[in-house]
């Protein structure tokens, strides 16, 4: 376990989760909304701490209702918050995010009017007192001065630094960092067609420090103190559910892993690893627990238009009713909108191929198959709850889908 000091940005995310990302002028509506904490350094921070370090940030934060808040969420997942400065000025920084349920990407709006730390702050910290110091490569008023006095108290203490985009004068620090890690949008800004180019030209111009450069799907490029240049592909993913704080994710398993020892190219492979879990959740909570695999909840080739099958849905409060309708599954839950009972609590769902309805055995209300709606019946006009479901077009598996309609 190891003190990790961590300097950078603390955010409120908002996320949406859409089914797909919107056009631009549409009206769309999410599946579900979180508020998080976020910012680079914060998300690094927090899977540095599920990764067993001790853990605290210097950032600033704003004295509205939001900022206790994201003070607190800190706090509750062992993030120290007692160099956090504060300012009157300016409000906490908002992060808007929509997240694709097709592909997972997100896509940020990001506003903010805090001031970040001044370098007057950040030089009253002990950072003797940390084991590593990681910073973010922004806020470059007083990055440069804070690099110096890290660079010129600390004896053996690494220091990372993230490198997201292109600032201005930021390659003026890049002698004061034992590792840097670069992300593809800096690269590609700077005209580099792949990692291994920039890395390439970066260690020509500083020799001797770890250098890393992430690129999404193309996987990440690293380059050892000595030049030894590795290309780490991208793990494959059979669906990407959530790519925010992947790069965060791997930032801070890529520390995690050079401090247990590995090698730069080891640690690599293993942060990528961890990246990929990431990508395969939600949030990064509980990153370090085993990947739960979905259960298909039936597979297409029983599910008929002749029938209705009634299937248990784990996690749902009801059951799933599936019936194929115009080459397509329909799948809603298995209780009667009339008196809050199961459609086949007295005998079977009956159906009528010709009207295209299904009828609850109870008190013969019948249901159009295509959209729920009861027609006929005592609850005339109220609709069966539709489920949310994905079919494997390879295996046929029904699935529940991820993200469930409150
Ligand atoms: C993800 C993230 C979000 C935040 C945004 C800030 O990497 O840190 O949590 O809103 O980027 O740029």
């Amino acid at each position: 376990m190891a003190k990790i000091l961590g300097i950078g940005n603390l955010v409120l995310d908002t996320l949406l989760f859409c089914e797909h990302y919107p056009k631009e002028d549409a009206e769309v509506r999410a599946q579900q909304r979180q508020f998080k904490f976020g910012g680079n350094t914060a998300n690094s921070l927090y899977v540095l701490s599920q990764l067993g370090h001790q853990t605290a940030i210097v950032t600033t934060l704003a004295t509205d209702d939001q900022a206790k808040h994201l003070k607190k969420a800190l706090e509750q997942q062992q993030i120290d918050t007692q160099h956090v400065q504060r300012f009157i000025k300016g409000a906490t920084p908002t992060s808007y995010i929509t997240i694709s349920q097709q592909t997972g990407s997100r896509t940020i709006t990001h506003y903010r009017d805090l001031p970040e730390c001044d370098f007057e702050h950040f030089a009253k910290i002990e950072i003797e007192d940390y084991d590593w110091l990681h910073f973010e490569g922004r806020n470059l008023e007083a990055l440069g001065g804070m690099l110096n006095i890290a660079k010129t108290f600390l004896s053996h203490q690494p220091i990372s630094l993230e490198v997201e985009k292109p600032r201005e004068g930021i390659e003026g620090l890049f002698e004061q960092a034992n590792l840097i890690i670069f992300s593809h949008h800096y690269a590609k800004a700077k005209g580099f067609a792949e990692g291994a180019q920039l890395l390439q030209a970066i260690h020509h111009q500083h020799p001797g420090k770890q250098l890393v450069c992430t690129w999404g799907e193309q996987g990440a490029w690293c380059m050892s103190h000595q030049g030894e240049l590795h290309h780490q592909p991208a793990v494959k993913l059979k669906k990407v559910v959530d790519t925010l704080g992947a790069g965060d994710t791997f930032n801070a398993a890529l520390i995690h892993h050079l401090i247990a020892g590995l090698d730069l190219k080891s640690a690599v492979e293993q942060a990528s690893q961890l990246a990929a879990r990431k990508c395969q959740q939600i949030g990064l909570d509980n990153l370090l627990s085993p990947l739960v695999t979905r259960k298909p909840i039936a597979n297409l080739k029983h599910i008929t238009s002749a029938r209705a099958t009634v299937v248990p849905a784990p996690g749902l409060r009801h059951k799933v009713v599936l019936i194929k309708h115009d080459n397509e599954i329909k799948a809603y839950e298995n209780n009667c909108p009339h008196q809050d009972v199961p459609l086949d609590e007295a005998y079977k769902i009956d159906i009528n191929p010709f009207e295209m309805t299904m009828k609850c055995s109870v008190h013969d209300a019948f249901f159009r198959i295509e959209d729920g709606v009861c027609v006929e019946g005592p609850c005339w006009r109220e609709e069966l709850k539709p489920v949310d479901i994905e079919v494997d077009s390879e295996t046929g598996a029904i699935y529940l889908a991820d993200m469930k309609k409150d």
